[in-house]
């Protein structure tokens, strides 16, 4: 339900929950429209990484993107999942024969040649990614700076970019392969959304050693900076223990907000947009605006 007032003809009720939620979302609303942010001093890298599939890593990578654009920070994303799923949401062609990260990965093409701008917001452009990448993890492998080839493109668009980006999400695919270690290489924080669900902690300790050993090999300066729990329902217990869990062992990663399960951020890649632009005031949208406001001003914390 979208409009407050249908609600007026229940004047008395006003204090049901459905109607408090509504007022409480119009605040928060108006909160995030207000709040300003200022650009980081050097472009944020985010890899949005969990090896688990689901876990709502692509969703999290579009909507905080989108967030981020519309608050005027440039945003560039690169869909490094051969599914091809951010590059849907955010309204970019990637039937197989557009031109996608595959190219620059395997074939050295230049980020500039590749990028499309996002319908989403002016401030944004995608690299897409078609199946053609799904060879890409076997055609990168004999090659000696195969752990590289994603951060020389970044570095080389950095470079030559008409507009620096203030942020990068790398959307990377459910699994820890060649595609994954590239993209851990390439940036300077990690970004892990997490399912409210039981096994959510075992996996992030798997994700942390992998962490480690790109630290060891290849990327010294990366940081876990940002956890974010996701599809939390507030009805179930399971949930609220999962989010204390994580917060207790991740007390500076983890952000305060924490993003509901909600339909509407479901539906909206079906019509190829971020929940922002498809059901702006939404809980689910507004969720994931304030925990774009929220990673711009915490900055890193080195974990
Ligand atoms: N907050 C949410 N509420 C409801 N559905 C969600 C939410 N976040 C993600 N989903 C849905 O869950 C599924 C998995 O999310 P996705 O972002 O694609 O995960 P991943 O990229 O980790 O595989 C998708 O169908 C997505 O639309
Ligand atoms: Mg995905």
């Amino acid at each position: 339900m979208k409009q407050s007032d249908d609600l007026l003809p229940l004047g008395g009720f006003q204090d049901a929950p459905l109607a408090q939620e509504l007022s409480e979302n119009t605040r928060r609303l108006q909160n995030v429209r207000n709040a300003l942010i200022e650009r980081p001093s050097s472009t944020r890298i985010f890899t949005v990484a969990n090896q688990k599939g689901g876990v709502g890593k692509t969703t999290s990578a579009v909507n905080l993107a989108v967030a981020l654009a519309e608050k005027g920070m440039n945003v560039l994303v690169i869909d490094l999942d051969p599914q091809g799923n951010a590059s849907t949401a955010l309204g970019i062609e990637h039937h197989i024969g557009v031109e996608s990260i595959y190219n620059a990965l395997v074939h050295n093409i230049p980020l500039t040649d590749l990028i499309q701008k996002s319908p989403e917001s002016e401030n944004l452009v995608v690299v897409p990614s078609t199946l053609m990448l799904a060879s890409a993890e076997m055609e990168l492998y004999p090659l000696q700076d195969k752990e590289y080839r994603l951060k020389n493109a970044i570095n080389l668009y950095l470079q030559t970019a008409e507009s620096t980006p203030d942020y990068i999400f790398i959307d990377c695919p459910p699994s820890l392969g060649q595609l994954t270690v590239n993209a851990f290489t390439a940036a300077t924080e990690v970004l892990i959304p997490i399912q409210c669900e039981y096994y959510a902690l075992e996996g992030l300790t798997q994700l942390k050693v992998t962490i480690d050993t790109i630290r060891n090999r290849s990327n010294p300066e990366l940081a876990l900076s940002t956890i974010l729990l996701t599809m939390y329902d507030s009805r179930t217990k399971l949930n609220m223990a999962v989010v204390e869990d994580v917060r207790s062992h991740f007390p500076t990663q983890t952000l305060q907000t924490v993003i509901p399960r909600q339909i509407g951020v479901a539906e909206a890649p079906s019509y190829s947009k971020s929940v922002i632009n498809y059901d702006r005031s939404s809980n689910g949208a507004i969720s994931y605006m304030e925990a774009a406001i929220e990673i711009a001003r915490k900055g890193i914390n080195h974990g």
